[in-house]
């Protein structure tokens, strides 16, 4: 086989077979194909699209590539969510908890990454003590006994998407639908999910800012997902605006508290009913969305979610205490109001200008070398459609730098306050189940 024919089929519009695929991923993973060949077939691959089973292919390749976690030792269906990103996504410090204190099991690996904020393992570390660097071993117990654990990428899983996902990076090919579908859903797969639950947002804070493009990559994935034998679903979801108030670390760690005390915003609550209530019943803990939501907001209401998270923290070495005293958990030196500057009606706030704004501020990573600051963030004080006077506050900022002159810049140029009546943007677009 010749990785030449590979590209000049691709490149006619042919379909590849499973052999083609599996040599091309093989011999990049191994360095034997050089980079100019792959990108030449990864820019086949964006104009002439790949074929439902070819995606589904390369995303076993992928798999096949390196390691895969054995969650075989876990009791019951696990379930995974994932989220393709937005600014201040306080979801999985809700849900990992609630789903677990109806008693589906939650095996999250998680990480850390560049973005406006830092992955979950670091929000979670700015509970004093609290660490994710345990053995599998210990991992696949804390699910077995508490229904919920978090640890941090371990193995060497899915070496060929990380090389692939470098090499489409710089030559313009990442926004491919085949590519980016079979690049997250490799992912999960090799992590062990059972079945999973996928959050793709829409709008300007997400990957995909149109809807169209967010329920094609949702299809897309849901297909990869049956064909490869785990059960997948879909939930479109609005990420025109952030998510709930809070971005920064410690800032989503207490609105998720207040969240699993049923006081938190209201977007974050439903869409964490919404995206659990379908964890639920995937893991079979209940038969249809309608009970599993009721189980979920009963435990909100009851205390049991909260319960769950303070074993979830204490089990990792966190304080526990943090729960029922946040002021325990860092707090910035400096809090800044950003000040409305005419009356009206919220009508846009750009979520990625937003997530820009508190990684200046130091919430999240530039650069793999940048150093997080826990403590900083933003919290918005009105959501898009909310009445403003002039002079009221719109956000705050929490900074531990004085000089935030360029941040309050950005701030003011991204929210924008109009005459007309504006609604509440919808939250959820759809859910897609094939
Ligand atoms: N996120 C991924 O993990 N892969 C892609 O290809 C795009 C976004
Ligand atoms: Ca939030």
């Amino acid at each position: 086989m010749r990785m030449y024919d590979i590209i000049e089929k691709k490149r006619d519009g042919k379909e590849l077979s499973k052999e083609e695929i599996y040599f091309f991923v093989n011999g990049y993973t191994s360095g034997d194909i050089p980079d100019y060949q792959v990108s030449a077939l990864m820019m086949a691959i964006y104009f002439q699209d790949m074929t439902e089973k070819e995606r589904a292919i390369l995303t076993e390749a992928m798999v096949e590539s390196g390691d895969k976690i054995d969650l075989s030792r876990i009791s019951g269906i696990k379930v995974d969510k994932h989220s393709t990103g937005g600014v201040g996504d306080t979801t999985t410090l809700v849900l990992a908890p609630l789903v677990a204190s109806v008693g589906a099991p939650v095996a999250k690996m998680s990480g850390r990454g560049l973005g406006h904020t830092g992955g979950t393992i670091d929000k979670l570390e700015s509970v004093p003590g609290f660490h994710t660097e345990i053995t599998n071993e210990e991992f696949i117990d804390l699910v077995n006994k508490n229904k919920v654990s978090v640890i941090g990428q371990t193995g060497n899983l899915t070496p060929a998407d990380k090389k692939l996902y470098s090499l489409r990076d710089v030559t313009a090919t990442v926004n491919s639908i085949p590519l980016i579908a079979s690049s997250i859903m490799s992912k999960k797969i090799a992590s062990g999910a059972d079945a999973i639950v996928l959050d793709v947002k829409t709008g300007a804070g997400a990957f995909m800012k149109e809807i169209d493009d967010a329920k094609e990559l949702a299809h897309a994935m849901v297909s990869i997902g049956k064909q490869v034998g785990r059960n997948t679903m879909a939930v479109i979801s609005d990420m025109s605006q952030p998510l709930g108030y809070a971005i920064g670390n410690s800032l989503e760690v207490k609105e998720a508290i207040d969240t699993l005390q049923g006081k938190g915003p209201e977007d974050l609550t439903e869409l964490c009913l919404v995206l659990g209530s379908q964890m639920v019943v995937l893991a079979e803990k209940a038969t249809s969305i309608e009970e599993a939501r009721k189980m979920l907001e009963e435990n909100l209401s009851n205390g049991k979610a909260l319960e769950h998270f303070k074993i979830f923290l204490a089990s990792q070495g966190g304080d526990s205490t943090v729960v029922d005293n946040p002021n325990q958990l860092p707090q910035a030196k400096h809090q800044i109001e950003v000040l409305a500057k005419r009356p009206g009606t919220v009508k846009t706030i750009v979520a990625d200008q937003i997530g820009t704004a508190a990684m200046l501020l130091g919430a999240g990573r530039a650069t793999k070398e940048s150093v997080i600051d826990l403590a900083a963030g933003l919290m918005l004080n009105k959501k898009v459609g909310d009445a403003v006077s002039e002079g009221e506050s719109l956000v705050t900022l929490h900074s531990n730098v004085e000089d935030v002159r360029s941040v309050i810049e950005l701030i003011e140029k991204s929210i924008v306050i109009s005459d007309e009546k504006v609604e509440a943007p919808k939250l959820i677009y759809g859910t897609i189940t094939e």
